[in-house]
């Protein structure tokens, strides 16, 4: 086994929203088909760009969280695509086909509001592609090189600055192993949740938060800090050596503006 193995993060594909990639077509239970927007057409290609390239040599792949948009239940299902759960993991599926192949596929479980009352639609896509289920947390070793990587989907905590929730996270851990409470070193953490690639490096360990499939969309809580919350749009490979060492491969894609575009009068 190569001492050196290329891991790919997908993040935050939140099919399902009027502001995320969907099929070009999509045959519902019922016999009718649900087209994509020409934005969503657009953000289809961007995902089939990065699926085609740094992912295709990917060994295995860690879905970050947040695959389906959920019902929307506070807007009472506006800005959904579709409200229709089984639709939405239908067409995530759809949507990741590509990598769906002999390559183990790993996943955990995204926002409490991107999941459905009764269950998680990040479960049910891992279960309708075959792939393990890892939860909400899980470190997982990486046979040859070794190292340990720290999967999460995230929470915000208010994060303007990356680096403040980042540098916090990487060093709570040192704590944590300092006290052996955890038993091994973790050599990277990866995040998604907060739609904003970033990554870091310090003298403990890599710090990745990967971005996202989803365009600016118009919600309260995006309005005070819109330049800040203008998402980056992509996916993030790491190759990952001995000692800890990681190479990452990212792949961005220019900004789509859908709610927030400029009008003339
Ligand atoms: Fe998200």
């Amino acid at each position: 086994m190569s001492e050196w193995r290329r891991i790919g993060f997908l993040s935050d594909l939140h099919t399902g929203s009027l502001c995320a990639p969907w099929p070009d077509e999509y045959e519902m239970a019922a016999g009718n088909v649900i087209c994509a927007s020409p934005a969503q057409r657009i953000l289809r290609q961007y995902l089939d760009d990065f699926l085609s390239h740094e992912m295709r040599e990917a060994e295995m792949i860690f879905l970050l969280g947040d695959m389906c948009q959920g019902e929307n239940r506070k807007e009472t299902g506006r800005g959904t695509t579709t409200p229709e759960l089984d639709a939405q993991v239908g067409a995530a599926a759809m949507l990741i086909d590509k990598i769906v192949d002999s390559r183990p596929i790993r996943g955990v479980t995204g926002s409490g509001y991107h999941q459905a009352m009764s269950m998680s639609l990040d479960k049910a896509l891992l279960q309708k592609i075959g792939g393990n289920d890892l939860e909400k947390l899980r470190h997982v070793r990486i046979a040859g090189p070794g190292c340990v990587i720290q999967v999460a989907h995230g929470v915000g905590g208010g994060a303007i600055y990356d680096g403040t929730v980042t540098d916090r996270e990487s060093i709570m851990l040192d704590v944590a192993e300092a006290r052996q409470k955890i038993p091994y070193h973790v050599d990277l953490i990866v995040r998604g949740h907060l739609h904003h690639f970033f990554y870091m490096e310090d003298c403990s360990r890599a710090f990745l938060r990967l971005p996202c499939w989803q365009t600016w969309y118009g919600w309260d809580g995006l309005i005070g800090t819109y330049g800040k919350k203008q998402p980056d749009l992509g996916g993030v490979c790491v190759d990952c050596g001995p000692k800890g060492r990681i190479v990452l491969h990212k792949r961005l894609y220019p900004a789509i503006q859908i709610h927030d575009g400029l009008m003339g009068v």
